[in-house]
């Protein structure tokens, strides 16, 4: 199969890098020619383990790399959208690179393509894409929900032995057409999990939320440990031998941090002043983060 990904940052160079080595051919395309001039010559511009080594080992073969975005998906079966959604002032995701992106494939696509958005997007955002695509193709596009779960730091892992692959389509064609690019990461079990583009996009958000609730909750638990005289690693322990607890995101800390937590937990509560359902848990969860970071500095 050929493919082409679009925004060659963390998560689409992952992506791209991954299904090249799985023997897809792939191209990956990014406006940031210096960026793409150091991928040519096999540097990756952030640390994540075993990625250099894999895009080294698949350039020029069956990863390339350009600007040109025409060219790129000519041919291809799936376009990933994989360029950055930052915050914007509010919180709400800036959906501006990833509507662009849309924009331009549906213009210059010349034939039936599956439009896949890796980015983090909020639901209803597969709906827009499609808008565009309706106002702009002139040949059927499909457009698939396909979130990323990758952690950075163990990405390669992450990517290749996913604990699920969430696909949100009610295309027949561009389910399968995943699935067949997904084969070789889904050997074990069946990870595919197939559902409407809106649980898609919900589930990456939840997903995160989740994550970091539980690690809010636990930092609340640790001051009062410190207030009250308790042992936070004895609480800890107990409180993860409960397996439907479990020991993952439970020690206490400085709070959640990182490229993602912050701004998809801020993301997430937007959205729902947007539907007019109230993210009651997870604005304590931004506001309890913010605890941590201010009990340190106490303590200094
Ligand atoms: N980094 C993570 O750990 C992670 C994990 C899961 C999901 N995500 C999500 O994946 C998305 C991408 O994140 P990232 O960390 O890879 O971002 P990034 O900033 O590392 O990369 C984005 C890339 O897109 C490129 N780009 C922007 N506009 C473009 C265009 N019009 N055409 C081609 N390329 C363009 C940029 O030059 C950049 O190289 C975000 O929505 C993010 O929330 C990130």
């Amino acid at each position: 199969m050929k493919i082409a990904v679009v925004g060659s940052g963390y998560v689409g160079l992952v992506a791209g890098a991954c299904f090249a080595d799985s023997g897809t051919e792939v191209v990956c395309v990014d406006v940031d020619e210096a960026k793409l001039e150091k991928l040519r010559r096999g540097e990756v511009p952030f640390f994540e383990p075993g990625l250099a080594a894999m895009v080294q080992r698949n350039w020029p073969d069956r990863l390339s790399f350009s600007s040109n975005l025409e060219e790129s998906i000519s041919g291809r079966q799936a376009v990933f959208i994989a360029v950055g959604t930052p915050p914007n002032e509010d919180g709400s995701a800036d959906l501006r690179y990833v509507l662009k992106v849309a924009e331009d494939v549906a213009r210059l696509a010349k034939h039936r393509l599956v439009l896949v958005l890796k980015s983090t997007v909020p639901v209803g955002t597969n709906a827009k894409v499609r808008a565009v695509v309706e106002k702009f193709a002139t040949h059927p596009i499909a457009v698939v929900s396909n979130p990323e779960f990758l952690k950075e730091g163990d990405a390669i892992n992450d990517f290749a032995k996913p604990d699920r692959i969430v696909i949100g389509t009610d295309d027949e064609d561009a389910f399968e057409t995943l699935r067949r690019l997904y084969a070789p990461f889904n050997r074990q079990r069946d990870r595919l999990q197939r559902m409407s583009p809106e649980s898609a996009e919900i589930v990456k958000y939840a997903s995160n939320a989740m994550l970091a609730t539980k690690i809010s909750f636990m930092n609340e638990v640790a001051r009062l440990c410190d207030a009250a005289g308790g042992d936070v690693e004895d609480v800890r322990i107990a409180v993860g031998s409960d397996r439907r607890i479990g020991f993952q995101f439970l020690y206490p800390g400085l709070g959640f941090g990182g490229s993602c937590f912050p701004k998809d937990t801020r993301a997430l509560v937007q959205t729902g002043q947007e539907f007019g359902v109230e993210m009651g848990v997870v604005a304590a969860a931004i506001s309890a983060n913010r605890q941590p970071v201010l009990d340190m500095v106490k303590h200094l």
